[in-house]
This record gives structure tokens, sequence and C-alpha cells, in this order.
């Protein structure tokens, strides 16, 4: 796919007095890149680019984001018609597949959905070893990594139906994580009913009780749909570019999912999203004094950030955070909830970090963690599973980007280079002698 992107035009670089010609790559959206490939075969020269600021790593159809301008598209639709007009199964689709379902595709995925939902009864056993407390997101991690020795035919051979192969885990996934949630609440399991949609599933297997029936209530499904909409893909992020990376030494899907999970646990990553909502409850528990939070994050010399504010990527807005501001809102009205002293001192805080130059010098803007954790806790989900939620939504983005990577004819591993600053070689020294 990348030669095809080369263009006529062309970059100079002049080294050591000698000029060299690079190739300028352009992309569907007029992204420029310049072609480095061969330039160490040429120049003896790497290039450095620590935290990948400035790198492209792939070429790749599934997700556009222009940064500037707060723009996010799965495989060229807006990310505001997904989330209003889409369920996530429709854009789980999407992502694998390229396109829209028909009605009759979006009726055979779904019933694969259904078909998959059970995990093997053995593998229910692992949930009992764990130690209490337990983070969720290591278990499901854990868990997924696990999966490829129950489906060991799965393992590595991509050219399976992908439906099969993307609703298998998608399914158990959902699954998992509600099991999860059920052991730690020490209550029975909640099995997958066949007859429910994706997110209605996944609500039922955590809320039902044998003393307390859990009754769907389409709002708060509706709000489930969306948010895993629109954390289902980011392009090239973390976790993401760590499936990749760990695929592409042809790493079966699930190791290389399970890798993802663990990158997408980081708090400056997925893990915000439980980050931002201790925060708020530690703001709200010490009296509402949001403004010594603010004055931490602006201190050089506290390592303590804002939680849900900045984004490597997003320098305007991220249109992601600005839809679930909206839905926060909805979700409350619906249940009832006429006042959330979270959700009043998120909205003060945004207020005000607007306006501070501090923030607005650094393009720091509330981000898609800052207000998904208000809805999560509206709907009963724990904090410690907020970041189980993000990895909910976020696998279908990952199955497609393996996929992508692993069908891709220019793949080779991924194996970055360095500026080695360490001793030079020199002779060895005996243990008798080291002194
Ligand atoms: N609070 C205070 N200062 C911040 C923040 C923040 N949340 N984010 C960035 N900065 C400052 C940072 O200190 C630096 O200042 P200076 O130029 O004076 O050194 C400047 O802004 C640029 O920050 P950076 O760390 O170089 O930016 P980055 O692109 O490497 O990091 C980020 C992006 C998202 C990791 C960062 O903004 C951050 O740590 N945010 C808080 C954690 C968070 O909300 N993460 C969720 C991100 S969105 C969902 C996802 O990716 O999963």
């Amino acid at each position: 796919m990348l030669n095809d992107l080369v263009t006529g035009k062309k970059a100079e670089l002049t080294l050591d007095g000698k000029t060299y010609s690079l190739p300028i790559m352009e992309g569907s959206e007029g992204e420029r890149a310049i072609d480095i490939r061969t330039l160490r075969s040429e120049t003896g020269y790497v290039t450095i680019d620590s935290g990948y600021m400035n790198t492209g790593s792939c070429a790749s159809n599934i997700t556009f984001l222009d940064g500037e301008k707060g723009i996010l598209n799965y495989r060229g639709y807006a990310i505001e018609d997904l989330a209003e007009k889409c369920s996530f199964v429709e854009v789980a689709f999407l992502l694998v597949h390229g396109s829209l379902p028909t009605g009759l595709e979006l009726k055979k995925f779904s019933d694969l959905l259904g078909g998959f939902a059970l995990i093997h009864e053995d593998l229910i056993h692992f949930f009992d070893h764990f130690p209490p407390y337990s983070p969720p997101m290591s278990i499901l991690s854990s868990m997924v990594n696990t999966l490829c020795n129950f489906y060991p035919e799965m393992t590595d051979n991509p050219g399976e139906d992908i439906d099969m192969m993307s609703a298998r885990l998608i399914s158990k996934v959902r699954t998992i994580a509600a099991f999860s949630y059920k052991k730690s609440m020490g209550q029975p399991l909640v099995y997958p009913r066949h007859d429910y949609p994706y997110c209605a599933n996944f609500l039922n297997m955590m809320f039902d009780s044998p003393v307390n029936p859990y009754v769907v209530n389409d709002e708060v499904v509706a709000a489930l749909n969306k948010l895993l909409i629109l954390h289902a893909d980011h392009e090239q992020n973390c976790s993401t570019s760590t499936v990749r990376l760990v695929g592409s030494a042809r790493v079966n899907l699930y190791a290389s999912i399970s890798a993802g999970i663990s990158a997408l646990w980081g708090p400056l990553h997925g893990g915000a999203n439980q980050a931002v909502i201790e925060m708020l409850e530690e703001i709200y528990e010490n009296g509402g004094d949001y403004k010594q939070y603010i004055d931490k994050a602006k201190d050089r010399n506290d390592p303590f950030r804002l939680v849900g504010f900045g984004h490597r990527v997003y320098k305007s807005h991220d249109p992601r955070a600005l839809i679930i501001k909206k839905a926060c809102e909805s979700v409350l009205r619906s249940l009832g909830i006429s006042a959330d002293p979270l959700l009043d001192i998120a909205r003060e805080i945004e207020e005000v970090v607007l306006q501070d130059p501090y923030f607005v010098e650094r393009n720091l803007y509330p981000n898609v963690d800052f207000y998904s954790g208000i809805i999560y806790r509206a709907i009963g989900i724990p904090s410690n599973m907020f970041t189980v939620m993000f990895a909910m939504g976020r696998l279908p983005g990952w199955i497609a980007h393996w996929k992508e990577m692993w069908d891709d004819p220019n793949w080779r591993i991924g194996r970055p280079r360095q500026i080695y600053t360490g001793p030079q070689r020199r002779p060895f020294v005996s243990l008798s002698e080291r002194d």
C-alpha cells in the first residue's frame, strides 16, 4: 500500500556535502510524508523521534483524524453521524470490513455475536484464582491471551473468515468483562442471552441478579452504544500501535490484543477515564476546591496532570468529548438524576481551564476521557471497570488494524533503531579482578 502513495515530488536532504532525494507520499486526505525507508542504507543516518511525535509507521485506510480541525472519520464516515445513527455492532462491522453492513450482513454478524457469547466453562474457573481486588484490566488482558489456548485453531490464520474471528473475540470480551465484575462482587454469573442485542446483553450480564432482575433501559443502551462507538478506533494510538507492533512479529490475534489491553491500561492512555472520576471524587470529597488541582497541574515542579485534558493529536478540540458531554446531560436526565455534583465540578473545571493561558497556550482541551466516566458511573459501572469499557469499545479497531497489518504486502517486523550512549567496547574483567 505504501508504494502506491509515492508522488512525483521529492524532498532534498544535504548531509556531509552530498544531496539526497527523498520521495514524498500523499494520503487520500492530503496528508503528506517524507519517505525515509532507504535513508540509513543510503546515508548511514537514522532519524530520532522519541514518542513518535512525527513518525508515520504505516499506511492505513481505517481511520482518519485531523487534530487541528477536530475531525474524526471511521472508513470515511464522520464520528458525529456514526455516534448518532448507528449501533456499536454496525460500527464494529464497518471497522473490520470497511463498509457499513446491509440489513442481512448485520443480522448475520449479530447472530455470530450471539452464538459466540459463551466462554468455555473451564475458562470460568480462571476467575477464581485471581487474588481479590485484582485490577480488571489485568484480568481482561490475561483472559484474552488465554483464549488462544481454548480456540487454538483461530490463532494464526487470519485468512479464516474475518466475521468469525472478530465476532468471537468481540463477543467473548464482553462476557469476560461482565463475568469479572460479577466475580469481584461475589455474585452468581449471569449468562449471555441470545435474544438481547450486544449492549443490552452486556448490561444484563452486569446488573441482573436472582434477587433483583435487571430491566433494560433503552436510554442507557443508547448511551452505551454511543460510548463504545466513540472509542472504537483512533488510528495509531499507543494501544493500537502496540497491537500492530506485537502482531508484526506474526503473533496471533489474541496475544496481540492482550498486549494492546495492557497498553491501554496506562493512566496517560485509556486508564485516564478511571483517573478522571477519581480526581473529581477527590475534589468533591475535599470540599470542591478544584482550583488547587488546576494550580498543581500548572506547577512545573509537580508531576500532577489534570487528567482528561490534553491530547497528542487534537489541538483544537476532541470531537468525541463534545458528543460525550452532550450525552452526559441526556443520560442523567433519563435516569432521573437531576444533579450530579461531579458533573458540575467537571463543567466548572472545563470553563476555567479553557480561559487559562497555561492550557490555552498548550492547546489542552477536554479529551474523550473527561466526561465518559460520569456516564459510566450514572449507569452503575464501577470506576475500576471504566478502562475495561474502553477496551470493549476499542476492540473492533484493534482487530481491523491487526488484520490490515497482517495483510499488508509492505509488512515488516517492527524494529526501531536507536542512538547508543553506553560505554564503548572495553576489555572484559574477570570476577577475581573486579574491585
Ligand atoms: N495537565 C497539565 N499539563 C499538561 C497536561 C495536563 N493534562 N497535558 C499536557 N500538559 C502540558 C505538559 O506538561 C507540557 O508542558 P510543557 O510544554 O510546559 O512541558 C505540554 O502540555 C505538552 O505535553 P506533552 O506531555 O508533551 O504532550 P503529549 O502529547 O506527549 O501528551 C497526553 C499527551 C494525553 C499524554 C497528555 O496531555 C496527558 O498526560 N494528559 C492527561 C492524561 C489523559 O487525559 N490522557 C488521556 C488521553 S485521550 C485518550 C487516550 O489516549 O486514551
